[in-house]
């Protein structure tokens, strides 16, 4: 089969980790989670004892070093397979580890330091061109960055309210409406200061799964797939 990359964007709660595996599967290609990898780096940052709390990482450029040194040096082994992916960082698996609140509430830290995102970017080119470009790719910046030059570009979106319930329905619904706000809105908001999720660059189809379940979404994107061959 020839080339296919599908870069897919959206932001928190949105269903793009679930729906991407869904679609991968479905076409035979492989997936690449590059949230995965931003959280990999938060927990390698954590784990070397940097302190990523938001209030003292603020205008820290030690640690803003720090951290860019981290992703240079970051061991990490992403395997693609959307049946069984896994993320291993210096041979140990963190696949359950980098899911940690502990992780989501420290990511944005990494994610907003222009030099480390360069860095990751780079790597998620080369794993790209590692499958051989048959991939379906998933993130916030896919479409516009790491993959402007997929074959299909999706920007995958939902209302704020069904974000905050996938994501509560996700965490097993014990979740006060505060805690989701903070984990999904704020943590958006956080993130989108560098990079634009929310509206679709030129180019890009949205897809909006506020009204669709699971299978229809998955169905969506396909059909925009096709679309976009
Ligand atoms: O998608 P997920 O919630 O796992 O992503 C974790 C974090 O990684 C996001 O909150 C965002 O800060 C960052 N991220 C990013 N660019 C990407 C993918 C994720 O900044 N392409």
């Amino acid at each position: 089969d020839g080339e296919l990359v599908v870069a897919i964007d959206g932001p928190s709660g949105s269903g793009k980790t679930s729906v991407s595996r869904a679609v991968a599967q479905r076409l035979g290609l492989q997936f690449l989670d590059t949230g995965a990898m931003y959280r990999a780096l938060t927990w390698y940052c954590l784990d070397s004892g940097l302190d990523l709390t938001a209030a003292t990482a603020a205008g820290d450029e030690k640690l803003a070093a720090d951290v860019v040194e981290a992703a240079v040096e970051l061991p990490l082994t992403m395997h693609l397979d959307p049946e069984h992916e896994t993320v291993e960082v210096d041979g140990q698996d963190v696949t359950a580890a980098i899911r940690d609140p502990r992780i989501s509430g420290a990511v944005s830290v990494v994610a907003t330091n222009v030099a480390a995102r360069a860095v990751l970017v780079e790597r998620q080119r080369r794993l790209i061109e590692q499958t051989g470009r048959r991939v379906v790719a998933e993130g916030r910046d896919i479409t516009t960055v790491v993959a402007p030059d997929a074959t299909a570009r999706i920007l995958l979106t939902a209302s704020p309210e069904a974000r905050m319930g996938r994501r509560g329905h996700q965490l097993g619904g014990t979740q006060s409406r505060a805690d989701l706000h903070e984990q999904v809105l704020e943590r958006d908001a956080k993130d989108s200061t560098v990079v634009d999720f929310m509206t679709a660059a030129d180019g890009v189809t949205t897809v909006d799964s506020t009204e669709l379940d699971f299978e229809q979404t998955v169905d969506a994107v396909i059909d925009v797939i096709r679309g976009s061959k």
